[in-house]
């Protein structure tokens, strides 16, 4: 989501004249989009902040001003405290507000220190121009598209709730709209992107309120557009008519992220997951049997405020019986205004490490044997850009990975079946059939 914000940040002062550099050193202004879900990438924000310093310092020396802008989650959270705490910083956005960029860097730029982080009204989509089709012809074949904001889970650990607000969806219309001129640009991959995108209601162009599934059939039907993906979801809300579209929708891609959290019952209610670990369970044997194919991908917090060895047990034993494709997991950071955050932070941090360890490689074990398991296998690769080796060029499977191929660039932004021959640690390694290859040649 973050990426999808930097990109239209870079929209809206393009329009407004400014141009990209590639060098920091180069830059008049610099943006850092922070997030704000573990203590550490808060904290990065400021050893980030402090080598701007010394770079801000040293153009001053040649008579240039550069201004420092913060942006994000942490600006969200922490607004007029950054300003306090960092001397350096110009300007402060929240998530909410970047369409007002333009306005608040040319304000900066008068000496002001301004900080933003009120909700508006409107729907900040309605400010921020699309991105121009010469940019986004230069991005590569996939993108993302915002179609929900916020969320309203309030699992006790989140942040998300109160630095993005509450849930707001898009309306359906608006989104073909953006994706219509995605493929015209070019774009053959929208990965859909929500902090709870499955939860999608948003005005349909019939006045009926669409769920995230009537969205994917509806987008299913552009010409030009051969994959879709959605993140990130909620067990709760992988309603039936979003399961029976696995089942139907080719463009649909057999993966998913849906985060559990956790393996136990105990843990789940006190992070207000609001479902079990056996429902869980009984979900993922729904999705897989409308959709064999499909590979999940998950989320995992150990170490939550009374977690024992007997629930994390229970987290592992989830992860025997699910079999995850893809994981990201962590040690469980207290946030300032979470519910979590009362429980205080009971469980030691080398406890912690531990179980983070043990899970990581029951994961890692998992993934290698996803991977393993492609070997042989032929499917279709999406060509997204050149490879380190000359003449190679890198696509993605319908999983996500990136899939290595001998292939001249003619093929790039195609779609090419392709034999796997070989895994490597996160990617795979394929050839192109005979054919494919001639027709390219
Ligand atoms: N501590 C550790 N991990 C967290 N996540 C969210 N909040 C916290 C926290 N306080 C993780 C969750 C979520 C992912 C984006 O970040 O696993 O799914
Ligand atoms: Fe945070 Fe996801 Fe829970 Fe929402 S559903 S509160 S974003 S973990």
């Amino acid at each position: 989501m973050n990426v999808y914000d930097s990109d239209r940040m870079g929209d809206a002062l393009a329009q407004a004249g400014y141009a990209p550099t590639a060098e920091a050193a180069e830059a008049d202004l610099i943006v850092l989009n922070t997030c704000h879900i573990r203590e550490k990438a808060a904290e990065k924000v400021y050893s980030e902040l402090g080598r701007l310093r010394k770079l801000k310092d040293s153009r001053a020396e040649t008579g240039k001003q550069t201004l420092i802008g913060v942006a994000g989650c942490v600006a969200q959270a922490e607004g007029e405290e950054i300003i306090k705490r960092a001397g350096v910083v110009d300007l402060v956005v929240g998530p909410q507000s970047y369409q007002a960029l333009p306005d608040l860097v040319s304000r900066a730029s008068g000496g002001e220190r301004v900080v933003l982080t009120e909700f508006p009204d409107e729907d900040k989509f309605d400010h921020i121009p699309q991105t121009p089709k010469k940019v986004l012809a230069t991005r590569g074949p996939t993108a993302f598209l915002t179609v929900q904001e916020g969320c309203d889970k309030f699992c006790t650990f989140c942040v998300v709730p109160y630095t993005r607000g509450a849930e707001v969806s898009r309306d359906a219309a608006k989104i073909l709209d953006e994706a219509r001129a995605m493929v015209d640009a070019g774009v053959r991959e929208i990965t859909l992107l929500g902090q709870n995108v499955n939860a999608y209601h948003g005005a349909g162009p019939d006045g009926s309120v669409w769920s995230l599934a009537k969205l994917l059939y509806a987008l299913a039907e552009i010409d030009g557009l051969w994959r879709l993906r959605y993140t990130t979801s909620h067990p709760r809300d992988m309603s039936d008519d979003l399961i029976a579209a696995h089942r139907d929708l080719p463009a649909l891609m057999p993966y998913l992220h849906l985060p559990v959290q956790a393996g136990s019952d105990r843990i789940l209610k006190a992070m207000n997951r609001r479902h079990t670990a056996d429902a869980y369970r009984q979900l993922i044997d729904r999705i897989r049997s409308a959709q064999p194919d499909l590979a999940l991908s998950g989320d995992f917090i150990v170490g939550f405020p009374g977690e024992t060895d007997q629930d994390f047990e229970d987290t592992m034993q989830l992860v025997r019986d699910v079999e995850y494709a893809q994981a990201y997991s962590f040690k469980y950071s207290p946030r300032p205004g979470t519910p979590g955050a009362e429980l205080g932070d009971t469980v030691p941090d080398a406890v912690k490490s531990e179980r983070l360890t043990a899970l990581q490689a029951l994961l890692t074990e998992q993934q290698q044997a996803f991977q393993a398991s492609r070997v042989g296998r032929r499917f279709d690769v999406l060509f997204e850009k050149v490879g380190r080796k000359p003449g190679q060029l890198v696509g993605r499977s319908p999983w996500l990975q990136p899939v290595n191929v001998m292939a001249p660039e003619s093929l790039l932004r195609t779609l090419q079946p392709v034999t796997i021959t070989e895994t490597g640690t996160n990617s795979l390694f394929g050839t192109l059939d005979d054919v494919a290859l001639d027709v390219a040649s």
